[in-house]
């Protein structure tokens, strides 16, 4: 029967590319619940004005959020616009912890979220033969599915969570590129772990440290883990 995998971690953890290398190995679809959020963020900006959670709340509510779930190409469509790379801009990433700390928001993802994780694993994906799901996101092992046949959280050293978000917006990770990332991801986490566990493994969820693991090292630690 269809399998729910789900996996949470930190900033720059590695768990977006590692989530997504699990479901195409195993032939499952795919959740990126902080590309939600981050969805959120931006229709919130365009259609609300962000000091005013009951106006983001309510924009939220009617937001026109279309998510791809196939791993080798992860879609995120608003009313129709591909905004897969908005998203990612610098803005966006500054004010989206602000968005999700928001628990009317999340009530409302948890929701959008849980539906898709059931569209993958329950009755429907049965008929359709489907395989299941990988969800990853800072709350799914303890929030949004914690009776999750697999939980994972994966976590990494500061310093190489620092190296490698610095690499993927800098390009480069000398000392100056990871002192440019190093406030923003530092103060991102802290915000994001008032309303998040994903510092510390809740119970039944199982650690996965890769600080010292290449990227293909850490996909097999989590494929073990599901294979347990
Ligand atoms: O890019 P990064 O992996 O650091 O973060 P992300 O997975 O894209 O998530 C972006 C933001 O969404 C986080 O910083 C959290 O504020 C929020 N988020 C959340 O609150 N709960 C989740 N399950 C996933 C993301």
């Amino acid at each position: 029967s269809p399998v729910v995998i789900a996996i949470d971690g930190p900033s720059g953890s590695g768990k977006s590319s590692v989530s997504k290398a699990v479901a195409a190995r195993l032939g499952l679809a795919y959740l990126d619940t902080g590309a939600m959020y981050r969805a959120a963020t931006v229709w919130s900006m365009e259609t609300a004005d962000l000091a005013d959670a009951a106006a983001v709340t309510a924009a939220v509510g009617v937001m026109p959020l279309v998510m791809g779930l196939d791993p080798e190409a992860p879609g995120v469509e608003l009313d129709g616009r591909d905004v897969a790379e908005v998203i990612r801009t610098t803005e966006v990433t500054t004010n989206v912890s602000k968005v999700a700390s928001n628990l009317d928001v999340r009530a409302e993802l948890k929701r959008l979220q849980r539906a898709i994780i059931d569209q993958e694993s329950g009755p429907a994906a049965v008929q359709s033969g489907g395989r299941g799901i990988v969800a990853e996101g800072r709350d799914i092992t303890t929030v949004v599915a914690p009776d999750a046949d697999v939980r994972v959280l994966l976590i990494a050293s500061e310093e190489a969570r620092l190296r490698r978000r610095s690499l993927e917006v800098h390009g480069a990770a000398d000392a100056s590129a990871v002192e440019a990332t190093k406030d923003q991801v530092l103060r991102r986490d802290q915000d994001d772990a008032k309303v998040t566990q994903f510092l510390v493994a809740a119970d039944g969820v199982v650690t996965v440290d890769s600080s010292d693991l290449d990227f293909e090292q850490t996909v097999d630690a989590v494929l073990a883990v599901v294979a347990q």
